[in-house]
């Protein structure tokens, strides 16, 4: 099988390319992506001399890049990760973000159409959502909550929802989506909270928190989730949203207090900001379905992951040195 990954040199995308060369060695990964300030090729370095991987340079709302790209290569499955992806950079500048997020997701999914697909899949996010009240530590969204993104970035990522849910509705594309919470882990570009912290800590820089902290996220390590979509693309079914998360809330500040911890950095280092504009409370996906239907559960502990994390940065500082000057 060829499994085209598009965002594959970020974060999520580049773990799950990881996690396909390891499990799957009967399968080609074609990895296409635009290298945006957040893509970093040396993240793939160790891939790129395996035979079952291939890396092109090249943008998703280019029709013409796309069209070549499934022609040579008719990939069977496409997993579509590539997005801007940052909150704040989507409130300063939501164009760019509509482009990607979604003409982007259009223009593969009109390839699909064109070439014949399997699977298409398409990342999303518990963003989609919008958020809970802190103090209904009840609730929970499920596949069938209405959608009310606050952000510019999560708005883009539920219009492209509704245009994969079209297409598979309009044109039979056999379409699945996933919505995941925050997820953690290596390779995450430093400008999301975990990275950023672990960072400043380490230079014994200031550690800026929005507001007072008590915004509310479920943390899911970034192996989990690689795992479950590779289930949902063999396993899942054509049509069908799966909600991904950790079941592991934690209130931004906890998060950050235990990074001090782990580091051996005073909490002194904490400072509080003014707070982001349309700020989510509280983000909590029921990942009910994906355990009933695929038999996931996640398996990794944070203070596993967290620890694990933590090394990996400590153990990469030219990576994320690289990547901080925009080298
Ligand atoms: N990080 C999280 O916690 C999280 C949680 C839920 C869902 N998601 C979703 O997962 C996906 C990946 O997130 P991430 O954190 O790895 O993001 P990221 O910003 O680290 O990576 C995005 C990648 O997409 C590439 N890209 C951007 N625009 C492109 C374009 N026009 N054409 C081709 N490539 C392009 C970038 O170069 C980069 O390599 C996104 O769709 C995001 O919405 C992320």
């Amino acid at each position: 099988m060829t499994v085209l990954v598009t965002g594959g040199a970020g974060f999520i995308g580049s773990n799950f390319i990881f996690y396909m060369l390891k499990n799957h060695r009967e399968d080609r990964v074609i990895c296409l992506d635009r290298l945006t300030y957040a893509g970093n090729l040396h993240t793939l370095e160790p891939v790129m001399e395996d035979p079952n991987f291939r890396f092109i340079k090249g943008d998703i709302c280019d029709r013409d890049t796309i069209y070549d790209l499934f022609h040579e290569e008719q990939p069977d499955i496409v997993v579509n990760f590539a997005a801007e992806s940052h909150v704040d950079r989507s409130i300063d500048n939501p164009g760019i973000f509509l482009e990607t997020n979604i003409i982007g997701t259009s223009i593969l999914m009109d390839a699909c159409r064109r070439y014949g697909i399997r699977r298409f899949h398409q990342i999303s996010t518990d963003e989609v959502y919008g958020d809970l009240p802190l103090d209904r530590p009840d609730l929970f969204f499920t596949e069938e909550s209405p959608l009310r993104p606050s952000s510019p970035y999560s708005s883009s990522k539920a219009s492209a929802d509704l245009l994969v849910l079209a297409y598979h509705k309009t044109y039979g594309l056999p379409a699945t989506i996933s919505r995941c919470s925050n997820n953690y882990g290596p390779y995450q570009f430093p400008e999301k909270l975990i990275p950023r912290m672990i960072i400043n800590a380490l230079s014994d820089r200031s550690l800026p928190v929005y507001g007072n902290g008590q915004n509310v996220r479920d943390w899911l390590y970034v192996e989990d989730h690689c795992r479950a979509i590779d289930l949902i693309i063999r396993k899942g079914s054509a049509g069908e949203i799966y909600n991904i998360g950790g079941r592991n809330e934690m209130k931004n500040i906890d998060v950050v207090k235990l990074i001090c911890k782990e580091l051996g950095k005073p909490e002194k280092l904490i400072s509080y900001t003014k707070d982001r504009k349309g700020h989510d409370r509280r983000y909590a996906v029921n990942p009910a379905k994906i355990r009933r239907e695929l038999d996931w559960l996640p398996e990794t502990r944070f203070s596993d992951g967290i620890r694990d994390t933590i090394r990996w940065y400590c153990d990469h500082r030219t990576w994320w040195e690289m990547t901080v000057s925009g080298e």
